[in-house]
């Protein structure tokens, strides 16, 4: 615990609050002041429509402001409900109703409700590893053991899901949750196979557990064909999937949701304040989106796609030659690097740190030890000339880090 807190406070601090404290994390951001900011997946500021986002609150604000600015109902404004249930429609052809989506404080918020309602200290639970760092750290909060499940290039290994779920079935155990990214996963970047999906909801099923479907990236697909969602694929009601408008529209509204099966949406929806979440914001964007999603959305795949070009392209005219092997993700914002044989990673960091780029060390995303040859770099920040630039910049830490 931190000598902030006297000994006698931290006493009085729940065993949730207890869990996991004191455990060394790597920062977040070790290097000062980047020039190349590859660290965290935050999205192009340069694509945010400013100018469409005051254009859209003025609109809403004559027909709805009074109610914009109160507190608004425990599940969330109606028409952001409906307006996601119009972009599983355009995007996926999935068929929802707005009665069985609770909006969030962003999708962080969302996985956490979940967990909330499934987790108990002990319970055991499922992660990819590696794994989206952010929810691992809510994951630790909330005191489950983890169980960790491999990924290859087409995602979550359902064989060793099923080798794992039988091993806690033998011991007596029994899996709470599975927890997966099946789109662009984060950090390591593939798209769960069609066959492996089928696989996922039939293992979900037969070890009687629930899968948590984290899918913050779905519509920012570069190439490739779609996928059905876990939820659209689940016959007996045991997916929840958490969704997000973070990284279509602007993270800063702080806006996800939940769609649940409708026994769920009670349950989740009791972990929330009364009130609602955030009914201006949700006002905000559902006015805005309902008229430019799909316009917005085609920009921003174009936007992100030049991105990771631009640091594959960067990366390979530095790397080639290595024995590094580099994701080419379909989608989303991040490349995940396995550092050639050798690397020494500490002094990497130092270099890397002198040249002023910012990724983020592997050993984060991996829930029981791992990833120390392994780093992510988010192309979604920087423009495209910084994501070339920065990409040799570190291709050329990385061939000088070589132990
Ligand atoms: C896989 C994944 N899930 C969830 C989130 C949370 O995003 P937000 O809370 O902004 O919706 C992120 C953000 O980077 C993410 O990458």
């Amino acid at each position: 615990m931190s000598s902030q807190h006297s000994p006698a406070l931290e006493q009085l601090l729940s065993t949730r609050a207890k869990i996991g404290m004191g455990a060394s994390l790597p920062p977040a951001r070790p290097v000062e002041h980047a020039q190349y900011d590859f660290g965290g997946g935050f999205p192009d500021p340069a694509s945010f429509p400013y100018d469409g986002i005051v254009e859209a609150t003025a609109r809403m604000m004559k027909v709805e402001g009074a109610q914009a600015l109160t507190y608004g109902t425990p599940q969330g404004y109606l028409g952001l409900r409906e307006l996601v249930c119009h972009k599983y429609e355009l995007f996926e052809g999935l068929k929802v109703k707005p009665e069985n989506i609770v909006v969030s404080n962003g999708s962080g918020h969302a996985l956490s409700l979940a967990f909330s309602a499934f987790l108990d200290v002990g319970d055991v639970m499922i992660t990819e590893a590696p794994t989206f760092s952010g929810t691992l750290h809510t994951i630790r909060r909330h005191g489950p053991e983890i169980v960790d499940v491999p990924v290859d290039g087409d995602g979550l290994v359902t064989s060793v899901l099923r080798e794992k779920l039988a091993t806690l079935r033998k011991q007596g155990r029994r899996c709470k949750l599975i927890y997966t990214i099946p789109n662009f996963q984060n950090p390591a970047g593939p798209t769960l196979t069609l066959k492996r999906r089928q696989e996922v909801v039939a293992l979900a099923q037969e070890f009687d557990t629930v899968i948590l479907e984290d899918d913050a990236y779905g519509e920012l697909r570069f190439e490739g064909e779609p996928q059905p969602s876990l939820f659209s694929l689940d016959t007996s009601g045991r997916v929840v999937r958490a969704g997000t408008i973070s990284k279509i529209l602007g993270a800063g509204m702080r806006l996800g949701w939940l769609l649940a099966p409708s026994a769920l949406v009670p349950v989740l929806q009791s972990f929330l304040f009364g009130g609602g979440v955030a009914p201006f914001t949700s006002r905000v964007s559902t006015w805005y989106m309902r008229d430019n999603m799909a316009e917005h959305v085609k920009v921003l795949v174009n936007v992100y796609r030049d991105k990771r070009d631009a640091m594959l392209r960067g990366l390979w005219e530095i790397l080639k030659g290595t024995d590094v092997e580099i994701s080419k993700p379909e989608g989303g914002f991040f490349i995940w690097i396995k550092l050639p044989a050798g690397t020494d990673t500490k002094r990497l960091q130092t270099l890397a740190g002198e040249a002023r780029v910012q990724y983020t060390a592997g050993l984060a995303f991996f829930p029981n030890g791992g990833g120390e040859r392994h780093i992510r770099l988010a192309f979604s920040y920087e423009s495209p000339e910084k994501c070339y630039e920065g990409a040799r910049l570190l291709g050329r830490a990385i061939l000088a880090a070589k132990a």
